[in-house]
Order: C-alpha cells, then structure tokens, then sequence
C-alpha cells in the first residue's frame, strides 16, 4: 500500500477532512434539541409504529455537542486531515421565529422571489434573537477547528427545519390544511436567508467555504416523492415535489448573496466567503442495456437526479415540466446568482429497469436491489462512478469540485479500508489524467451517527461509536486515511 500512495501527489493545497452533519452527531451529551421538524418526526409514534422511522433517538446520539474537543483531534492527530465538513442546525440557532424580523423581499414579475435584502437594523434584532449558548457552543467548536488548523466547510442546512418553519406530522396528515409547510412555502426562502446573514456575519472570522445547502434532491425527492424513505413529511406528489425543488434552487441563490454580503473576513486561501452548494449524483446504468424501456428510464433518473437541479442553480434552467426542453418562461436567469464550487456526495451504483409509472407524463422504474458488493445499506460499491461522475459534473458546469460526501456503512469494518483507497484512487485520475479541479476529499463519517429513519443500526464511523458510554474506537481505515492524507499533504 504504501507504494501506491507514495505514487499519488495530490494538488498543493488539497482538502482532507471528514464531513458530519449537526443533528446527526450532536445530540447525547449536553443540551438536547426539540424544535426541529426531524426531532418530532423521529419520535412520532405512527411513524414509528409504521416502520417510517427506526425508534431510535437523536438524543440518544454520539454527544459531539461536547465531546467535540477531542473528536476534532481525532480528525486532526489520529487521521492527519487539514480539513472539517460540519453543519449548524437552523433550529438550534433560531428556536423561536424570526418572522417579525423586518426585511425587504423583491419578486420577479412572476412572483418568485428574487433579492432580500437585511438591513444593519434587522441584523441587531436577528442577534438579540438568536439562542446565545447554541452561538457559544458553535464558535467554540469553530475555534477549536482553527486552533487544529482544520480548515472548515460549513453547511448551512443539512436537513432539520424549525418547527415553526415546518410542522412535519401536521403536513403529513393534511398537508394542504397545514400552516407551517417548511419548503413548500416561499416565506421559508425568506426565512432562511435571514439565517444564513445571520450564520456568515456571526462566524465569518472562523469559517470560508460554506455549503448553502446539503442534497436538495434528497430534500425533496425523498420528502415528496418516496414515502418509504422515511423522510418528512412522507408525502408523494409530484407538484409539491417541483415546487419544493424550485424553492430550494431559489433559496441557494438568495443565500449566497447573503454569505458574501456578511461574511468579508477572510481566514484561509478561500476566503472571506466561497461559497457552494452540495449535490448527490449517483451513476446510473440501465439494467439491461438491450432494453429500449431501462435505457429509456435510466436516462430519465439520471436527467432528473443529478441534473435538473444543477441545471436551475447554475444555469437559470427551470425545467418545471421536466421534458428536458427549457421554455421561455423556463429561463430564469436571475434566480442563478452564483455558486463558486459544486459539493459531490457519492456513493453508488443504480441499476434501473423501466416499470409501471406511477405518475402520469413519466417513466416508470425501480432500483435493481444490489447482489453483489453491497454495504449495509443494500448500496452497491462502484469506485469509477466517481471518476465519472466528476467528470460529468465538470464537463457540464465548469465549476472547481470538492468531494463533500463518500462512505460505508459496514458494520463488520471488512469493507471501509478498501472502499475508502479505491475512491480516492478514481479522484486522483480524474485530477491527473483527465484534468478536473477536485479541491478536497470528505470521508462520510468521522464517527458513527444518526442514519435519519435508519436510526443508529447504519455504522458509517471511520470510528465505531459506543452508545451507552459514547467511547469512540477507531475502524481499519483510520491508519489507512491517515496516510494517505499525510502522504500528499506538502
Ligand atoms: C447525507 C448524510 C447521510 C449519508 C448516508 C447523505 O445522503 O448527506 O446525512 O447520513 O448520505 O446516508
């Protein structure tokens, strides 16, 4: 092994690090946080009694809300990595509602909403409002990363909503009779771009590069669309799954706005704000690639998956009716306003047969179950997807990538070592041989955490975390990562 990462140089200046995200780690020592849509939807009785959810608790997490200090050291001594991908949980910061917070909203003369401007006056009031021990806790975490020299990626919404946004259980039983409808409803886009102010003026001197936003297309596609996802609300229907979609891509242009207004403090190479957005384009491939229908409804995932979203945030390309042509009044180019890098989650293969079509005007299909190279997730190991997938990424946008999610859930620990070099090796080639600025490499997870409605059964940890005690054991690949990521860093 050490031949061949002796032969791998990545890129002065590459990113190391692991990526987490708030509510999936935080919770478990120290205070815990109700006021959040996912909080109330894992714990709801019918979600669980019907299996959406597991039954396991957030709060019954990994405690990195204090045991931080030395799980940054971990990711610092014991993986050398320069780098830390973490996220602030909205609810955390904003417990309360921020609605009465003047601003002033500019809509397009198709009523979307297209500049919000907070003013000094609205920012005083957004701090005074703002939970001042969550503020506390976050710079101390946000120190102590620049303190290790961990350069950090901050997401800025890695999928719990405040309850006052989003009352899940209530737009699950009726959601057009429901108030507080989270994505569904602009006034979140205006909402969260207070926040994001908020966020980039209050921690601009500790962080950079931000990620506005984690996997919409799991936001949506996984909320609206696919009730066995276990995701909130647990709905399907494709209107609210377009709109949702729509205001998410809206709400990533109003909040880098925002993030390179307040943010002017610079304190690394990518400063004072590169801000991005981060995606989850998965390879797709026909089950059979004689079949016209697989072919066909392959080419639709993948249309749908990992570029219709793109296509709006970077391009002003608002395919609503999803037929692949941008209309005239699909072009929006004022709702693209920027987006400096492009976050990639990979994680697998999917092999799509056409089946029935359960919504009219588009192909059906399902996911071919995975045989063979499978993690425990039933996800099938395919390393040169990413290769591919970078590729395809920068071919269509021309933005510098970071790859801010890659992972195993193996429980067994036989698995992650060899999972964790093979994709590395497919980023190095598509920097070397095929010239695609890939900035940094974020190994999902630092530590065992909350698989959303998987609970805690799905052990993604480059450590192994004891529940009851919340010790921390180090997998294989921690040696691995390690030297892989002192090996190239100059
Ligand atoms: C998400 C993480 C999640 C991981 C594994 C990504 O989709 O961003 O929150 O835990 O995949 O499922």
């Amino acid at each position: 092994m050490v031949f061949i990462l002796d032969a791998m140089k990545f890129p002065e200046g590459f990113l190391w690090g692991t990526a987490t995200a708030a509510f999936q780690i935080e919770m478990g020592r120290g205070e815990v946080d109700p006021n959040s849509d996912w909080y109330v939807w894992a714990h709801d009785e019918d979600n669980i009694r019907n299996g959406l959810v597991s039954g396991d608790l957030p709060e019954n997490g990994p405690g990195f809300w204090e045991l931080y200090p030395e799980d940054l050291k971990r990711a610092k001594e014991k993986l050398g990595n320069n780098a830390f991908r973490m996220s602030i949980d909205w609810s955390r910061i904003f417990p309360d509602p921020t609605w009465d917070v003047p601003v002033e909203v500019t809509f397009d003369p198709d009523g979307n909403i297209c500049h919000v401007e907070v003013s000094e006056e609205s920012m005083r009031l957004l701090e005074r409002r703002a939970h001042q021990s969550s503020v506390q806790r976050y710079r101390e975490i946000l120190e102590e990363c620049r303190r290790l020299g961990l350069t950090v990626l901050l997401t800025l919404y890695h999928w719990p909503l405040p309850l006052w946004i989003h009352d899940p259980i209530a737009c699950r039983d009726d959601v057009f009779h429901a108030t507080r409808r989270g994505w569904i409803d602009q006034s979140t886009v205006i909402e969260f771009s207070k926040y994001a102010a908020f966020i980039a003026k209050t921690f601009g001197d500790l962080v950079d590069v931000y990620a506005t936003i984690n996997e919409p297309m799991v936001v949506s596609g996984a909320g609206y669309l696919n009730k066995k996802s276990g995701f909130p609300p647990g709905l399907e229907n494709i209107d609210l799954f377009i709109r949702v979609s729509k205001n998410l891509a809206i709400a990533h242009g109003i909040a880098y706005e925002q993030v390179k207004r307040w943010d002017r403090v610079s304190s690394s190479n990518y400063g004072p704000a590169y801000v991005g957005i981060v995606h989850c384009p998965q390879y797709y491939e026909p089950y059979d690639k004689d079949s016209k229908d697989d072919v066909e409804a392959a080419s639709f995932v993948e249309y749908i998956q990992n570029e219709w979203f793109l296509n709006m945030v970077l391009k002003g390309d608002f395919d609503l009716n999803i037929d692949r042509i941008i209309d005239r009044d699909e072009q929006r180019p004022n709702l693209a306003k920027g987006c400096d890098f492009i976050g990639i989650n990979y994680y697998m293969r999917n092999r799509i047969k056409a089946a029935e079509s359960k919504i009219p005007g588009f192909p059906g299909f399902e996911i071919v179950p995975c045989t063979e190279n499978c993690t425990d997730m039933g996800w099938e190991i395919y390393p040169w997807g990413l290769r591919y997938e970078l590729n395809w990424a920068y071919k269509l946008y021309r933005r510098p990538l970071m790859v801010t999610e890659n992972g195993i859930a193996d429980a067994k620990d036989e698995k992650r070592s060899d999972f964790l070099l093979s994709h590395i090796r497919e980023i190095y080639k598509a920097i070397t041989e095929d010239g695609v600025p890939v900035k940094g490499y974020f190994h999902w997870s630092l530590i065992d955490n909350f698989e959303w409605a998987r609970g805690f059964k799905m052990k993604f940890g480059l450590y192994k975390v004891n529940y009851e005690t919340k010790e921390r054991t180090p997998t294989k690949a921690v040696q691995v990562y390690k030297q892989i990521a002192t090996a190239s860093l100059h």
